[in-house]
């Protein structure tokens, strides 16, 4: 299966993304608000994995404070377990480690499958915040810096 990875072209895909957030997430971002996170921030290290021609997964990135915020990350429920968001998180790195910019997310501690994907690519915990999400969750702040021997492949 060709899983082919490019950088994000807002108006292109944000519909698609919109649509996975709804499948994949109980709270979802709704497109006003990642409208809203496009036009005050950079998200130039926002990425989609397509394949034939469909999107299957995106991240959405916004540069903040001199941090890439991973805002959201999802991979359709079919493509997941494919390493297709290990794909997307290593982009996101290539672009972190050329501007020398760390990389930040939030991540409910009950997503044990998530937890799992960032802790195995070096993410690291900073601290935590009760009753963060809508459940009632604690979110996790990750952090992942980009060292001064890391290459890009
Ligand atoms: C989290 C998510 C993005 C992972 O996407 P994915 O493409 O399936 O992940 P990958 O195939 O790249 O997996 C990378 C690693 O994550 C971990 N992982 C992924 N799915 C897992 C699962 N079901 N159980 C345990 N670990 C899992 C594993 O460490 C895996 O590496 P391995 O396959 O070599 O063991 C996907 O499950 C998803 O979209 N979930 C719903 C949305 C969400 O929770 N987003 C994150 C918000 S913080």
């Amino acid at each position: 299966m060709d899983i082919e990875i490019k950088p994000m072209d807002y108006k292109r895909d944000i519909s698609s993304i919109v649509i996975l957030e709804k499948e994949l997430f109980d709270d979802p971002f709704l497109r006003g608000q990642l409208y809203f996170y496009h036009q005050k921030y950079d998200t130039f290290a926002s990425y989609v994995a397509i394949i034939d021609n469909s999107i299957v997964g995106y991240v959405f990135t916004i540069l903040e404070e001199e941090n890439l915020h991973i805002y959201t990350i999802g991979v359709k429920r079919e493509f997941q377990r494919l390493g297709i968001a290990r794909d997307l998180l290593r982009k996101v790195k290539e672009i972190a480690i050329a501007r020398i910019l760390p990389i930040v997310l939030e991540v409910s501690m009950k997503n044990l499958t998530a937890l799992e994907l960032y802790t195995s690519e070096g993410f690291v915990r900073l601290g935590s915040e009760e009753m963060y999400y809508p459940d009632g969750s604690t979110a996790h702040f990750m952090k992942w810096t980009p060292h001064h021997t890391d290459i890009i492949d």
